[in-house]
């Protein structure tokens, strides 16, 4: 038995901390929030003193609600968030850039010849999302100062002095050989970073140093990118299995087991963790606005705020013929077309906030399903369920338009904070190298399922409009 570990989720807009007892489950809460700043041409940056703060005292706020000793800490990142610092002092010497932020748009079309080449050495498209293109950005603008790194590289360094990032988040970068799991020199040296210095690539539950930022000295235990320490909490362990998290964007992941499974259709393929040695891969697909849809919609004054859009959206029997593609930071897999925007479709004097609200629900949702339609396509056999959790799962409207056009049920993850809960029993395997995976992973329950409430040919329908709105947004930016 490991004792209570501390888990803490640094998020996009905020960061959450639980205390996790393996006796009596989460015993503790902490929450603080993060306020990226949304700026024109796509740009959006975040102080990182904000989120090194920001995990501090979410954590802090977790143990004094716990009032109890924890064992060990584990550590959530937001993945492909960078900046630079100097590595001996750990002071920034630049604001972290979020990773919804397009600025390394034009230096991926510089670069767009070694797309192919970069596929296949990382096994990640070449994109502005991911971390490689934007630590280029900044070293092209910010010669020879300190290092480049993810945002998770320079919160240990704060919170332990080590110099280190986990397998799965370095694989977020753009930089790390699928197959080795090591840096890539190749890729490196496409992006004009060969000289760069780089956190050393550790195993997600490897002890990398003691942190004092919480009070006691705490051993720190668990290091995992946040998508994928989402997929370990769902229990998504099976090749062929797969959970979606709806945060600030919603993510589609699906394990593939120990070899790493190259997409034919567009998706991310990438390391789901390193656990003791051991690399398990996965399949990745973006949504790249969800609650930060919402929360435009918020800015609009469609709705009061997220929890809001049962009650707008449940206003109207439908979306009266509006079709929505909320691709307001442009489109991810399987498309890969950053430099497009959202649509609306379908307007008239009639159109209300509920039909706006139901538009944006199945503008989420028909994306996810063109995500797992692209699983289904590389891993050759269709999902049979899809594990489902972050804030807007709280949504019943969105839930059951995912179900309904998923056509399959849609499993509620019971434990809110996947996130936090993943990276916490990643921290008790770190403490106990004796325990197995499952037995550090909290059981897998659904707290409800929605199951289809429509027929295949209206799902089709209502997806094929979709389809069609998609492809006159393609073709109205080519
Ligand atoms: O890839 C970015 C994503 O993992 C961020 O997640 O929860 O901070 O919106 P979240």
């Amino acid at each position: 038995m490991t004792g209570p570990v501390l888990a803490v989720d640094q998020g996009t807009s905020g960061t959450k901390a639980l205390v996790v007892c393996p006796e009596r489950g989460v015993i503790g809460t902490g929450s603080a929030p993060v306020r990226p700043r949304y700026l024109p041409g796509g740009l959006v940056e975040v102080d990182p003193a904000e989120l090194y703060d920001s995990v501090v005292a979410a954590g802090r706020a977790a143990l004094a609600e716990a009032d109890t000793p924890v064992a060990a800490v584990g550590l959530a990142n937001q993945g492909e968030t960078v900046l630079a610092w100097d590595p001996v002092t750990g002071e920034p010497f630049t604001d972290a850039i979020v990773w919804q932020d397009r600025r390394a748009e034009g230096l991926c079309g510089e670069l767009s010849s070694r797309a192919r080449d970069l596929q296949q050495w990382t096994g990640l498209p070449l994109d502005p999302y991911f971390a490689a293109p934007k630590m280029a950005w900044i070293r092209r603008h910010l010669t020879g100062a300190g290092t480049v790194t993810t945002s998770d590289a320079w919160l240990v360094h704060r919170l332990t002095g080590a110099f280190v990032t986990d397998t799965a988040t370095a694989g977020r970068t753009g930089l790390l050989d699928l197959d080795s799991t090591a840096w890539s020199a190749p890729a490196l040296d496409v992006y004009g970073l060969s000289g760069e210095r780089l956190p050393r690539v550790v195993d997600a539950d490897t002890r990398v140093g003691t942190t004092t930022a919480f009070g006691p000295p705490l051993p720190l235990t668990g290091l995992l990118v946040d998508q994928q320490a989402a997929l370990l909490a769902q229990s998504v362990t099976e090749p062929g299995t797969a959970k979606c998290t709806y945060g600030t964007g919603a993510f589609l992941l699906a394990q593939t087991g120990p070899l790493p499974r190259r997409s034919d259709s567009g998706l991310v393929s990438c390391v789901a963790w390193r656990l003791a040695g051991r690399t398990s891969y996965c399949l990745d697909g973006q949504v790249y606005t969800a609650a930060s849809a919402v929360r435009w919609l918020t800015d609009l004054g469609v709705l009061t705020g997220a929890e809001d859009l049962d009650a707008v959206g449940g206003s109207v029997p439908d979306s009266g013929g509006v079709t929505f593609v909320p691709a307001l930071a442009g489109l991810a897999a399987p498309w890969w077309r950053g430099d497009v925007r959202g649509s609306l479709h379908g307007l008239g004097l009639d159109t209300s906030g509920g039909h706006l609200v139901r538009a944006l629900c199945e503008g989420i949702a028909a994306q996810v399903v063109e995500l797992a339609d692209a699983v289904a396509g590389d891993l050759g056999t269709p999902l049979t369920s899809l594990r489902v959790d972050g804030g807007l799962t709280r949504s019943a409207l969105l839930m059951q338009t995912q179900a309904d056009l998923l056509q399959l049920p849609v499993e509620v993850s019971a434990l809110p904070d996947a996130t936090a809960l993943g990276v916490g029993a990643v921290a008790r395997l770190g403490l106990d190298p004796g325990l197995a995976v499952h037995e550090a992973v909290p059981e897998w329950k659904p707290s409800v399922v929605y199951e289809p409430s429509i027929g295949v040919a209206e799902a089709g329908e209502r997806l094929d409009r979709f389809r069609a709105a998609v492809k006159a947004l393609l073709d109205d930016a080519q």
